[in-house]
């Protein structure tokens, strides 16, 4: 396909690299463990990886706290191993993204023990120092994403610095060049090994406000809901100055040929859609979060869709995430059956999808007993229910003692039904969840209406969400019914078609004339013979 870059048509798949394949019985997931699994991959049909950081790291936030960003931890292996990777991966016809994290280094950073060193070493400025008040107290009122005060105090050379998260993880200042020279330079790293990309670890907290504003009461905080929300975040994300970051990283990336930049950015949709950049020169895809926590009602995700679709700017490709390793699984959050909507919804909707490991079988969220918690964000928190170790539990490959992922305890507790949902068990279940994922990503190869159609909604509410893809002569309708009753969708006789795909997996190559009859929590894509009547 001529002037299409790869990400557009992609199906992009994420590791969290502990819990997806051990090879070495320490009961963590490694790159071996990966490179195993790159045949799952094929099979399963993706096209590129995302893996969360594999870099030297003293693990307090899980290698979201970097110690050396041109490494691999011995954890994971080593770096011949990753070359290993990307080879195989490359010859198995997958991209590989690594998870750039350039907010925050680790405590142990050389660049942060060089930092906190004396005041006037050269890499003070690297990060964010500052006296306290008059009392000693807090800088000001900048809380942490991860509880309390986002200012810790150095008694060494008394003064604050700034962590937006753990207090292991100082901010970087990235109003000082040198700070994104060097970024740059790790991101060259990788691209000259080969690597297909980065996703960018939270793209919109890169530069804070150069007066240090306090920041203003949040009038809607919800009592319950995580601490620091108390306070809307005004001068610390989402600066005007990262506009220019924005460009200056397209640029590194761009002079590698057709690499990809994705952004982790949890932003309203007209913020987050600065982020593709003046002239569509910042990231390719500023992740689209906003199914993530959306009510799962027709009319909710209907109205959302068309939301999103109206913001993205002239050019901007679109992109959907279901899940991560943040945030509670889809399945677990709207149950198995709907889950395979979910899916539906994901691989027919316009633009790239991401799929979080493991909802392709349908895993869910495994409740952590207390004494096993891993998470730094629910340990600082207990009374919040928001930890993420339940959406970060082990791979389910079969029923064997530790699920296939492990020859030992694994970091985390297995899901409790592993043995009746793994990969072993669905591949052999012609109707099971993981089937379906593979049936829409074949299918979503094979249709350009999917890959590249328009979005043109029908109907959004009650239980049914209908819409249409279109793209020249070939159009599909896809009728999601997100209510266990059985639906029915009217349209003149006139609508004539062929059922492609069922979430059911049961009624392929079904004639459609007029009205389309749904069971309880099914969806179906059908492909439309000649024009498309409308009601
Ligand atoms: C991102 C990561 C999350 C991490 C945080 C701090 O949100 O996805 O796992 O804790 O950044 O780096
Ligand atoms: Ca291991």
């Amino acid at each position: 396909m001529p002037d299409v870059p790869w990400w557009n048509s992609a199906v992009i798949y994420e590791i969290y690299p502990r819990s997806f394949q051990d090879t070495n019985a320490d009961g963590v997931g490694d790159l071996r463990g990966i490179i195993a699994r790159l045949p799952y991959l094929v099979e399963l049909g993706v096209d590129a990886i995302w893996i969360c950081p594999i870099f030297p790291s003293p693990m307090a936030d899980f290698g979201y706290d970097v110690a050396n960003y041109i490494g691999i931890d011995p954890l994971f292996g080593t770096l011949p191993d990753f070359d290993v990777l990307l080879a195989e991966a490359h010859r198995s016809g997958l991209k590989v993204l690594l998870d750039l994290v350039p907010n925050h280094t680790s405590d142990r950073h050389p660049w942060f023990v060089q930092s906190r060193s004396s005041r006037d070493n050269a890499k003070r400025d690297w990060y964010l120092w500052r006296d306290g008040g008059a009392d000693g107290a807090e800088p000001n009122n900048w809380l942490s994403q991860f509880g309390g005060s986002a200012w810790e105090f150095d008694p060494h050379t008394a003064q604050y610095y700034y962590h937006a998260f753990l207090k292991q993880q100082p901010d970087l200042n990235w109003r000082n060049p040198q700070v994104r020279h060097a970024i740059y330079d790790a991101m060259r790293f990788w691209l000259q090994r080969g690597v297909d990309g980065f996703r960018v670890d939270v793209l919109w907290h890169l530069i804070k406000d150069d007066q240090f504003r306090d920041n203003p009461v949040n009038p809607g905080f919800a009592v319950g809901g995580p601490p620091h929300e108390a306070l809307l975040p005004l001068y610390t994300t989402d600066r005007p100055e990262m506009a220019e970051v924005l460009a200056q990283m397209r640029d590194v990336v761009d002079q590698f040929g057709e690499r990809l930049l994705i952004g982790e950015i949890y932003l309203p949709v007209e913020r987050l859609v600065a982020y593709y950049g003046r002239d569509l020169r910042g990231v390719h895809l500023p992740f689209n979060f906003s199914l993530l926590g959306a009510p799962w009602h027709a009319g909710t995700i209907g109205k959302l869709i068309q939301e999103y679709e109206a913001a993205l700017p002239k050019g901007g490709w679109p992109n959907w995430v279901l899940g991560n390793h943040d945030r509670p699984r889809i399945a677990g959050r709207v149950g198995r059956k709907q889950a395979r909507i979910a899916a539906m919804l994901l691989l027919t909707l316009r633009g790239t999808p991401t799929i979080y490991f493991g909802d392709e079988i349908g895993m869910t969220q495994v409740p952590i007993p207390p004494d096993r918690v891993r998470d730094p964000f629910q340990k600082n928190l207990p009374g919040i229910k928001m930890g993420r170790d339940g959406s970060r539990t082990p791979m389910q490959w079969d029923d064997s003692r530790y699920a296939g992922f492990s020859e030992a305890e694994p970091w985390l507790p297995l899901a409790d039904d592993f043995r009746q949902y793994n990969v072993a068990k669905q591949r052999s279940d012609p109707t099971s969840i993981y089937q379906l994922y593979r049936q829409l990503i074949a299918l979503r190869r094979s249709r350009s209406a999917l890959l590249r159609g328009s979005y043109r909604p029908i109907h959004a509410d009650g239980d049914l969400l209908l819409f249409f893809r279109e793209q020249g002569p070939e159009r599909l309708l896809v009728a999601l019914n997100f209510g266990t009753g059985a639906a029915v969708a009217k349209f003149p006789d006139e609508l004539v078609g062929t059922l492609l795909l069922s979430s059911h997996l049961d009624r392929q190559g079904e004639d459609v004339r007029g009205t389309i009859k749904l069971r309880s929590e099914e969806g179906v894509v059908i492909e439309v013979a000649g024009k498309t009547p409308m009601r």
